[in-house]
């Protein structure tokens, strides 16, 4: 029987906590790990660890039958170097010890547009403080929207944190670096829609208090041009 897949979860009802992973028994082996935030239906996650044997690949997301039907999907046709938890990234980053994973990346998460919702958005001050805090010095996070104040909002929370730098140049309308393809990525694409993309590396640890900076609202009636996801915003 199909069990149907919620269109939203809330991420803090998601009470998982994987904590850090023996890779040699999840993996069998302590290969370079890649960490999807929000990682939908997991196509990004399964196309690049197809694409990079070398590397294990690890996607977090809060909706629970998705993940299910993604795991079952992997158990029967692979990839085995690549993984999706049930959890929150909001408590599930540290899944290895500083320095073993070399990218994050965030693609098209919800905007929550509601005020009382912001802080439900996957990237804030303290969420770029844990990615900054595990990266090795050069490793990446990519995050990338098609609601432009979303993205904007995403590259003031990177830039402001110190042990970043943005390796993308000061236009978000750049192409993608990647092979792969996100779910809402080929809709936006097929669409001929703009996406906002960019790039930051670490270039020191991280130090000094997490900057606090204010939410952007993201809100389709009041940003016309960025309208396309008002029908997804949950209730409540
Ligand atoms: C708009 S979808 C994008 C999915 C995918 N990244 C893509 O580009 O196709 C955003 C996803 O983030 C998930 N999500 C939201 N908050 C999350 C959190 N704190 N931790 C993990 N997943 C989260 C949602 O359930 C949803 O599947």
């Amino acid at each position: 029987m199909s069990r149907r897949v919620r269109k939203h979860a809330n991420p803090f009802t998601v009470t998982t906590r994987v904590g850090v992973i023996d890779r040699l028994v999840t993996f069998g082996r302590e290969a370079p790990l890649e960490v999807d935030l929000g990682c939908g239906g997991g196509a990004f996650v399964f196309e690049r660890a197809r694409n990079h044997p070398d590397r294990d690949f690890i996607g977090l997301e809060v909706r629970k039958v998705m993940v299910e039907q993604s795991m079952a999907r992997r158990d029967r046709d692979g990839p085995k170097n690549a993984l999706i938890y049930y959890a929150s990234s909001n408590d599930n980053l540290a899944l290895a010890p500083p320095g073993v994973i070399e990218r994050f990346t965030i693609q098209f998460p919800d905007p929550c547009f509601k005020k009382r919702h912001q802080k439900r958005r996957i990237l804030q001050p303290k969420i770029v403080r844990g990615m900054a805090e595990l990266l090795p010095i050069g490793g990446q996070i990519y995050a990338q929207s098609d609601v432009k104040p979303l993205a904007e909002e995403m590259f003031d929370f990177l830039n402001a944190e110190g042990a970043l730098r943005c390796t993308s140049g000061e236009s978000l309308l750049i192409p993608s670096p990647f092979l792969e393809r996100t779910e809402w990525e080929r809709h936006h694409e097929a669409n001929g829609e703009p996406i906002y993309r960019m790039i930051f590396e670490k270039v020191q640890e991280p130090r000094g208090p997490i900057p606090e900076l204010p939410f952007r609202d993201t809100n389709p009636l009041r940003n016309p041009s960025d309208g396309a996801r008002v029908a997804d915003e949950p209730e409540g």
